[in-house]
């Protein structure tokens, strides 16, 4: 799989478990990675997709999971640091969202988007911090909407904020242990994310960026460079 990346590390020899890889990013993520020699362990919710991607990634280990099995999202991680002989970095890229007037949004979507956007991926981070070894990194993807709430998107903004703020805390406990916490903000992406919304329909947009692109420098390169140490 070539994805043309261009700057960051190498990646040779770095084991790394992607969580979310049957998605846009999560998919960008762990070809970019593979291609750069990177050992590569794969948890996403829709099987097929998923063993179509371990195949073009060589055979990679996979793992399916959904979200609202809390304790299976924990225990990606420790699978993960089994099927590689240990981990070094964790991406977690899961995520869907929800659209509409707080006032209109129906209890069982609140819900369904808090545990997508927020308990889910804290499940799976809480499982890394677990498994991860010293110089490692844990990179979880969040959103523009932290820095800059759009109308519209109440409860999709407030679970990405409380995945930011406990990654906070996180961060800030890991001092010290060698985990590095990054919180990935990423802007509005030409990945039909909005398009596959829960409920409603997104508000007026500006054209998505190059998901490959930012992809790469916000979130591949990075990582690599912070198990690089640079
Ligand atoms: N694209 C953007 O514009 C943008 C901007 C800012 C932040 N983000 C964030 O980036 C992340 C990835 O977005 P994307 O563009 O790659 O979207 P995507 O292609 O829709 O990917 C979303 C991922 O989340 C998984 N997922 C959704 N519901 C799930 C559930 N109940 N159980 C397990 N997995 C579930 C999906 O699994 P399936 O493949 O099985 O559906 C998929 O792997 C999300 O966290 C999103 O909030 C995206």
């Amino acid at each position: 799989m070539t994805h043309g990346t261009t700057a960051g590390g190498t990646g040779g020899g770095t084991r790394v478990l992607v969580v979310g890889a049957t998605g846009a990013v999560g998919g960008l993520a762990a070809g970019m990675l593979a291609d750069r020699g990177a050992s590569v362990a794969l948890a996403g919710r829709d099987r097929p997709r998923l063993e179509e991607l371990s195949g073009r990634t060589g055979g990679c280990p996979a793992r399916s999971f959904d979200a609202y099995d809390l304790d299976a999202c924990t225990e990606l991680a420790p699978w993960a640091a089994r099927s590689l002989g240990g981990l070094d970095a964790v991406v977690v890229a899961v995520g869907v969202a929800g659209f509409g007037p707080a006032e209109d949004v129906p209890g069982a979507v609140a819900e369904h988007l808090m545990a997508v956007n927020a308990l889910a991926p804290m499940a799976v981070a809480r499982g890394a911090l677990r498994a991860l070894g010293a110089e490692s990194v844990l990179a979880v993807v969040t959103g523009a909407v932290v820095d800059g709430p759009v109308r519209g998107t109440a409860d999709y903004t407030a679970a990405k904020s409380a995945l930011a703020a406990w990654l906070g805390v996180v961060r800030r406990e890991q001092r010290g242990r060698g985990i590095s916490v990054m919180d990935v903000r990423l802007p509005h992406l030409d990945t039909g994310f909005a398009d596959r919304a829960v409920t409603g329909r997104p508000p007026a947009l500006p054209p998505g960026l190059d998901a490959a692109t930012e992809v790469e420098r916000r979130l591949v390169a990075p990582v690599l460079a912070r198990r690089e140490g640079r």
